[in-house]
């Protein structure tokens, strides 16, 4: 029987300069349920690549005094290393200036014109002459040419057109046929009232201003535009219209194009009207996810605030930065770029949660069982709980990845990573290795344990691949014990393997002691320091902390610059805070305490790296620190320290 076959592609990034932090996120979410299905068995195809005409290409090659094509190419390198950097295993890197693309194209052209759905006529716009570009209405800056800022002036010129409103009524019909086509369903809303209902106009699909293009083989002069180029790499990359292998049987429909909110109407509008004309079957899904965005807004070059995905695998490691990625943007909104919540990310999920429950369970069986978990072993009721949620987990952990949610797929893991760490509270190994008649039962936690590492670690392999393979190389997992059919049921650790010890795999971030000692004394004393703490760790009584636990709580001096009742609870106040640049704000259910003017001014303690919620329709992105007794209230507040202070 053929396997059930799984196509997906990313954008093609225009290669206009390098890229940043936001294309890394699509790249990575696509990289990562590609993996996660072929994991399930399914035939995979990842296509992603570079759209590389058009006038702005033209020019900044021009500017650079080289040729488009070498231009392209430089970049194209570039974005190509980016992607082995970040560990993405595409298919087929597809770039629109390859020939057999070309032959799509051009092929299209001709077959959408001889059928009546592209004509010939005129394209109005603004030009700078300096600049030799045009632009649309939109485009222009206070009415002024975007780039030199320069007046511009009203012209057309000669162009084809492509029928966009012959199509508009069976596309409508195919939206609403399927729900599953445009994701998340708020864009699909968008797209019907705003963009179809109200009618389509024709897309232009020529132009003679510029020459960097696709030629129109039977009209010289013109160069195909922009969208009838870029949107059919989607086909000609699998052979359509052209002489590649043809994989158009075997992959289209596409089930899933992935792209960003800015392009999803390219994607769910001109995209299916041009494949109907083609009567070629319309992609499954197109998902439209948020952008990444600094605290201040969009990402942009000319701010020079883009965030380069580059320094910060040097810096982090390219794991700890997919992971974050995929674990901050919930899927379908807009997510905040920060340094600060990747470290937190690093030190807490990955150094501490699962940083610990490897070490800790490396380490005790080495020392109690030199490295093999012995046979007998004794069960007892308190492992039916980790055991049932060790075998739930892989079915939730799907359903999210099939939904593309990946923040809530890794959640669901790191349940399991947390719940381990919780057993070994429980189960306390380090009391029954004391004890001679219990190392069948201290067995047998060795092995539970192991074994909800083994399969954690099959369940994050697509999004952090290399931690996986090198996991699976210390606990000594044979192939057939990290596929998945091998974590459906609890119990596939083989016998009789001697697992072998490594270093950390996630070090702790500890920027601010970096910065404060001399980096080899510092070392001298994290070893000692760290030693000391893994000794002490495993007796810790119940309800006391380590340091390093409570390090993980980022507490700020902050001033509330605002503060309003909530529309929709009496109990709660919404304040507006600043934390030295940045703002936040915050819900917090000390309406009875405070009147919301008393507040204004007072410096206040903010715990700044909790997770951000809606409280009531309204976002909190922290909490403000209070004592309470009784049924007295006071915020905690500072004097003489301004805000952004650390409290420590
Ligand atoms: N070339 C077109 C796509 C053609 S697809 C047939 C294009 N290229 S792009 O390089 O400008 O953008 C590519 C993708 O990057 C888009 O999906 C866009 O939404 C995404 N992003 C650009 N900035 C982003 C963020 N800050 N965050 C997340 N994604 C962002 O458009």
């Amino acid at each position: 029987m053929s396997k059930e076959t799984f196509y997906i592609t990313t954008p093609i990034y225009y290669p206009s300069g390098n890229l940043h932090i936001g294309h890394t996120y699509t790249t990575v979410a696509a990289d990562t349920i590609t993996r996660f299905k072929k994991l399930k068995g399914y035939d995979t195809y990842f296509l992603t690549g570079t759209d590389e005409h058009g006038q702005k290409i033209e020019k900044i090659a021009a500017e650079a005094g080289v040729a488009p094509q070498d231009y392209v190419d430089g970049i194209v390198t570039g974005i190509k290393n980016l992607w082995d950097t970040m560990n993405i295993n595409y298919d087929q890197f597809i770039r629109t200036t390859d020939p057999e693309h070309e032959k799509t194209i051009q092929r299209i052209f001709k077959k959408l014109y001889d059928q009546g759905d592209i004509y010939k006529s005129n394209y109005e716009g603004w030009y700078c002459t300096p600049c030799e570009s045009f632009w649309t209405e939109s485009q222009l800056v206070d009415g002024n040419c975007p780039d030199c800022g320069r007046p511009v002036e009203k012209a057309s010129e000669e162009a084809y057109f492509f029928k966009m409103s012959k199509y508009a009524d069976d596309l409508l019909k195919h939206i609403e046929a399927n729900p599953d086509f445009i994701q998340p369903e708020s864009r699909k809303n968008e797209m019907i009232n705003n963009f179809i209902k109200p009618g389509l106009q024709d897309l232009c699909v020529s132009r003679t201003s510029f020459t960097w293009g696709v030629p129109v083989d039977f009209d010289p002069g013109h160069v195909v535009y922009v969208w009838i180029d870029a949107l059919p790499n989607y086909v000609s990359a699998l052979g359509y219209l052209n002489d590649k292998p043809n994989l158009m049987d075997r992959y289209w429909p596409a089930d899933v194009h992935l792209v960003g909110k800015d392009i999803i109407r390219f994607h769910t509008i001109y995209w299916p009207i041009i494949l109907m004309a083609l009567e070629l079957p319309l992609p499954k899904q197109v998902y439209g996810h948020g952008w990444i965005l600094l605290k201040g807004g969009k990402m942009s070059k000319s701010v020079g605030n883009v965030v380069d995905p580059v320094v910060l695998v040097d810096k982090y490691g390219v794991d700890a930065l997919r992971y974050h990625v995929l674990r901050e943007m919930s899927y379908g909104s807009d997510g905040v770029y920060n340094e600060d919540l990747l470290v937190s990310h690093i030190n807490s999920d990955l150094a501490n949660d699962l940083g610990n429950l490897l070490s800790r369970t490396l380490a005790m069986t080495e020392k109690y069982f030199g490295g093999i978990i012995p046979k007998e072993r004794e069960k007892e009721a308190i492992d039916d709980e980790i055991i049932e949620l060790a075998e739930k987990t892989p079915g939730i952990v799907s359903d999210y990845m099939d939904k593309l949610d990946f923040s809530r797929a890794l959640e669901e893991i790191w349940k399991l990573v947390s719940r381990s760490n919780k057993y070994i509270d429980e189960t306390q190994p380090w009391v029954l290795g004391k004890t001679p008649e219990k190392q069948a039962r201290l067995a047998q936690v060795m092995y539970n344990l192991t074994e909800c590492l083994r399969i954690v670690t099959v369940l994050f392999s697509a999004a952090m691949p290399e931690t996986a393979r090198k996991i699976g190389e210390q606990l000594k997992c044979p192939e057939a014990c990290l596929t998945w059919d091998s974590i459906q049921q609890f119990g596939g650790y083989p016998e009789g393997i001697k697992i072998e010890r490594c270093d950390a795999l996630f070090p702790r971030i500890e920027l601010e002691k970096k910065e404060e000692k001399p980096v080899k004394e510092a070392k001298t004393k994290d070893k000692k320091e760290a030693k000391a703490n893994s000794e002490s760790q495993e007796e810790l009584p119940e309800g006391l902390i380590t340091i390093d636990d409570f390090a993980k709580v980022q507490l700020r001096v902050a001033e509330v610059v605002a503060c309003e009742p909530h529309p929709d609870a009496d109990r709660l106040l919404v304040l507006q805070l600043m934390v030295g640049q940045e703002k936040r704000q915050v819900v917090s259910g000390i309406a009875k305490y405070y009147a919301p003017a008393d507040l204004i001014g007072k410096t206040v303690i903010l715990v700044a790296n909790l997770k951000p919620v809606n409280l009531r329709g309204l976002e909190s992105n922290g909490m403000i620190l209070a004592a309470t007794k009784g049924k007295k209230l006071s915020l905690v507040t500072v004097d003489g320290i301004p805000s952004g202070g650390k409290v420590s």
